[in-house]
């Protein structure tokens, strides 16, 4: 199928779309733990069942059983073939097709590349008047805020000289038409059709893409009224929610993580402080599409110490937790933001900030008791509860040990009274949890091939439940890899399951054992993701395996059981009865 297009540009195209961003355009989805939910586009409900997760990349609709891939939605949601769901894709996430291309497509791609070109001659010329006589007042500015002359440089940092037409006059004189420098953002039309200058007397960032193409600008203002940052509009080009400022220098860093903070100017200083991992948003609330971009590396956030920062830092927590990325918090004490600290403090301050950040959860107590009042009885047991909260989203049992003892030190609350709430919180959640699996069983079962038509339903979700969380997790895998083998499973598609999950573990093939899986059940899209998004927000899949196996293993019974009986097997049924027992007495 994939014949169309070389591996190497569909790989490149599917790891460039998120499918919670291509769902999000049909359906109206909302967060679900770590998934998302919505009604079915593909057949009629109230009450939703479509299920999409980012971290998996799949969706499945437990209602009517439609499932898969991003190329698979787009294939039924536009009802397209393969290669021009593909192609659908790439035209999204700004990949061109080579030779396939569709005449508007190179019209398009042809627009990008002249715009490319004349956001480069604008940035130099920027730079030529930072330089010129017309830029001391910006040199000065550049100098006092601590840029040195090579920072300058290698950020590509310049001025807009302040005048209503000078970039103008200067990219018409090279040949390039005013709508094009409308469409790029440089110059502004107004009402009357007169053209001009967007950026005026203003220090210019360029933004530079992965590629090395400048995509938009932002202005600083160098004192005085009128809006601190002036940004180029959304474009062709450049899509604010799915690029970072600094990215292309962060990503040849060679630190092997990536510091997310808030300003250009943040970035810069760290830049110049060598510390070449910062990378920032373009003047607009982090989006999935900018996490996904730095999600693979461990990231730390850095965010402004004021209410807004505390907030935008807490809202990419919950972003990037849906990509299982490694995440810490750096907060910067006595200042306002890294760029601050830094000209505070110095670089190596900054370099112990990195060592000493925490955890999300270690951050999300701090604020937590940060000003609170611990003899006030009232407001300690709302932390205690907020706490547990927290506590209960953890799945591993030492780490949740560690923090509850780090709180119970910290508050004085004892270790006990910490260990009951949780207790009370997790068992609310998993009665709501398995509330919610017991009306997703009829649906499963309707998903599945009718080869069987005896296996019992129970044995089908919990099937689909052990191996969704053994490809989850390699702990799962482990525990339970002993007590299963292909045979125990019952239908086909559960059986293949099983064994790619057993060579993906076994190879050591590394990345995500859901890739490896979709990447070896092309054409069971439909079937793998039913089963992979059988059961979801899960706390404990070490957990939730065992509760599964215990069923499966209930099940196995009967049907030997059912067997013996059917045959008059007096010795079967006694032995069967007696392993029950034994087991049963354990
Ligand atoms: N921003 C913007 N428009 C504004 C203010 C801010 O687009 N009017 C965006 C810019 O991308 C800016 C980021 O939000 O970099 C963070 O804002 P802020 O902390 O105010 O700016 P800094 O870059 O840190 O600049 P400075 O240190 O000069 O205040
Ligand atoms: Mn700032």
């Amino acid at each position: 199928m994939a014949g169309f297009f070389s591996e190497e540009l569909l790989n490149e195209i599917i790891s460039a779309t998120d499918i919670v961003d291509i769902v999000s355009s049909y359906v109206h989805l909302k967060r679900s733990g770590s998934s998302f939910m919505g009604c079915c586009p593909f057949h009629k409900e109230k009450t939703p069942s479509f299920h999409v997760s980012a971290d998996k990349q799949l969706y499945h609709c437990f209602g009517c059983g439609a499932g898969g891939s991003a190329v698979q939605f787009i294939m039924n949601a536009e009802g397209l073939d393969f290669p021009d769901a593909v192609k659908f894709l790439a035209d999204k996430v700004g990949i061109r097709i080579p030779e396939e291309g569709t005449h508007q497509n190179e019209e398009r791609y042809h627009k990008k590349q002249q715009i490319y070109e004349m956001n480069r001659d604008a940035a130099r010329f920027f730079r030529e008047s930072l330089l010129s006589d017309a830029g001391k007042e910006a040199r000065d500015y550049l100098s006092k805020r601590g840029l040195e002359g090579q920072t300058i440089a290698k950020f590509g940092i310049g001025y807009s000289l302040s005048s209503w037409d000078s970039l103008l006059k200067h990219l018409e004189s090279k040949g390039y038409k005013r709508t094009l420098m409308v469409e790029a953002g440089l110059c502004i039309m107004n009402e009357k059709g007169h053209v001009y200058d967007r950026f005026r007397g203003r220090v210019m960032f360029p933004i530079i893409n992965p590629s090395g193409n400048i995509i938009g600008f932002g202005g600083r203002i160098l004192s005085g009224d009128g809006a601190k940052y002036m940004n180029s509009p959304e474009s062709i080009v450049y899509d604010k929610g799915k690029n970072l400022f600094a990215l292309n220098l962060a990503k040849k860093s060679e630190r092997g993580y990536f510091i997310l903070v808030e300003g250009y100017m943040d970035v810069i200083s760290l830049h110049q402080a060598g510390i070449t991992a910062a990378v920032a948003g373009c003047g607009t609330a982090l989006t999935r599409e900018q996490a996904r971009l730095i999600s693979k590396s461990p990231v730390y956030l850095c965010y402004d110490s004021d209410e807004a920062g505390i907030k935008a830092c807490e809202r990419a927590a919950e972003i990037f937790k849906d990509f299982g990325t490694k995440l810490k918090v750096i907060s910067i004490p006595s200042s306002k933001d890294a760029d601050e600290f830094i000209k505070n403090f110095g670089k190596n301050a900054f370099e112990e900030l990195i060592d000493k950040a925490k955890t999300v959860t270690e951050h999300r107590i701090d604020l937590l008791l940060k000003g609170a009042n611990l003899d006030d009885v009232a407001q300690k047991i709302e932390i205690m509860e907020k706490a547990a909260q927290i506590f209960a989203g953890i799945s591993n049992a030492v780490e949740r040990e560690v923090y509850v003892n780090q709180l119970s030190i910290k508050s004085g609350i004892s270790v006990e009274a910490i260990n009951s709430e949780i207790r009370k919180v997790n068992s609310k959640n998993l009665r709501r949890e398995v509330r919610s699996e017991i009306q997703k069983t009829v649906s499963i079962q309707n998903t599945q091939a009718p080869e069987k038509k005896n296996i019992t339903k129970r044995r089908a979700k919990s099937e689909a439940g052990l191996l969704s969380m053994m490809a989850e997790s390699q702990k799962v895998f482990q525990s339970f890899k002993e007590h299963y083998k292909e045979e125990s499973f019952s239908y086909d598609i559960h059986k293949k399951i099983y064994s790619l999950i057993c060579e993906f573990y076994e190879n050591n093939a590394g990345g995500k054992c859901s890739d490896y899986l979709s990447g070896n059940m092309q054409g069971e899209e439909k079937e793998l993701s039913a089963v992979l998004m059988s059961v979801q927000n899960v706390d404990n899949p070490v957990l939730a395996a065992k509760d599964f196996m215990n069923v499966l293993d209930d099940e196995i019974f009967n049907e030997k059981l059912t067997k013996a009986q059917n045959e008059g097997n007096i010795e079967a049924i006694s032995a069967l009865l007696k392993e029950k027992k034994q087991k049963g007495g354990k």
